[in-house]
């Protein structure tokens, strides 16, 4: 023996109540962000085969669904749309009556006095190439050109009412510019999650399925390297310096070094998005019996809460609050 006492960590493991008491963790249901996807033109959800359990939704599907979100507790809701038409520029995106403008008013009618509602400000959805901006003569991604294109869905979306848009494209820039339009029109109480540090992510293929996007080819030149750590404090200095309200890592597991660095720097909130492939993995394998679903779905949302978000916007949201209400 050593002559010092035998130190016991397992102690605090020792029941469900003691380990109740030291937990250092708990999500809480208003820190779950639902994304939704809604398709112009369908009569009737769309299931999204890469995505088990998640539906393209009609304008009235998403009510239903907004509705069953906040009595779940969950403290926001992220619209996609998916416009019949798509074109070169995305006019789509910034029609006053387009799908995304449409499901904002309705899911702000139904449900806006008790969740958050947001809106992806990003071209993808919207145009037939399927980039996040529009290009030069080159084929390129005309950054600059972009930003105007942003500045003017900003404004749309939020008068149809978002209370939160979600600039998700990556173009140097966009935040400010943003900012810059909301406020010009108006609408300063219009806040922003900043997609601070978004990867250039095999993980998004589900998503894709789920816009009916056309992309060929990658965003490599525009969204991060997965090597780099660095330059993910480089773009979190820049949107908070244009104005973030909150910003946002994306992927969350497979990035969790980042988020654990985000929130270590950051002055304002830090959310983290678990992705579609992070979404279909675990029910891929759930499906094939190779894992215990419900236990692996609340250790990812545990383990990025644990590396620093304070949000985090998840497929599983509405399932993940009532467990977390239980
Ligand atoms: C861009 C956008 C994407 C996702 C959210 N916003 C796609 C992309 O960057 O390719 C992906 C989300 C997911 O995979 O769940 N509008």
């Amino acid at each position: 023996m050593t002559g010092y006492p035998l130190h016991r960590p397992r102690r605090l493991r020792t029941t469900p109540a003691v380990r109740r008491l030291v937990a250092e963790t708990r999500l809480h249901p208003a820190q779950l962000i639902l994304p939704a996807f809604v398709r112009e033109g369908i009569s009737e959800p769309v299931p999204i085969g890469s995505m088990p359990g998640v539906v393209q939704h009609t304008r009235d599907t998403l009510r239903k669904a907004a509705v069953e979100a906040a009595e779940a507790g969950v403290g926001g809701i992220m619209l996609y749309g998916v416009p019949a038409v798509q074109d070169a520029v995305g006019s789509e995106g910034t029609n006053p009556d387009g799908i995304l403008q449409q499901a904002i008013r309705d899911v702000v009618g139904e449900v806006g006095d008790q969740v958050v509602v947001m809106s992806d400000l990003c071209l993808d959805e919207f145009t037939d190439h399927g980039h996040c901006g529009v290009l030069a003569p080159d084929g390129s991604v005309d950054n600059d050109a972009t930003l105007e294109r942003y500045a003017e869905m900003a404004v749309v979306q939020a008068e149809a009412g978002v209370h939160m848009v979600g600039p998700s494209g990556m173009m140097d820039g966009q935040i400010g510019v943003v900012r810059e339009a909301l406020d010009g029109a108006g609408h300063q109480d219009v806040a922003m999650l900043a997609y601070t540090a978004k990867y250039a992510s095999g993980f998004y293929g589900p998503f894709r399925e789920a816009v009916g996007s056309s992309l060929k080819g990658d965003r490599k030149t525009y969204q991060q390297d997965p090597a780099n750590a660095r330059e993910a404090l480089r773009e979190l200095e820049l949107d908070l310096a244009e104005g973030a309200d909150l910003v946002m890592v994306k992927p969350a597991m497979a990035y969790l070094d980042i988020l654990r660095q985000v929130a270590d720097a950051s002055t304002v909130p830090v959310a983290a998005y678990q992705v579609s492939g992070e979404y279909a993995m675990v029910e891929a394998a759930a499906a094939n019996g190779w894992i215990d679903r419900d236990r692996v779905i609340m250790e990812t949302l545990t383990s990025i809460h644990r590396a620093g978000a304070d949000q985090i916007l998840t497929y599983w949201a509405v399932e993940a609050a009532r467990t977390l209400r239980q």
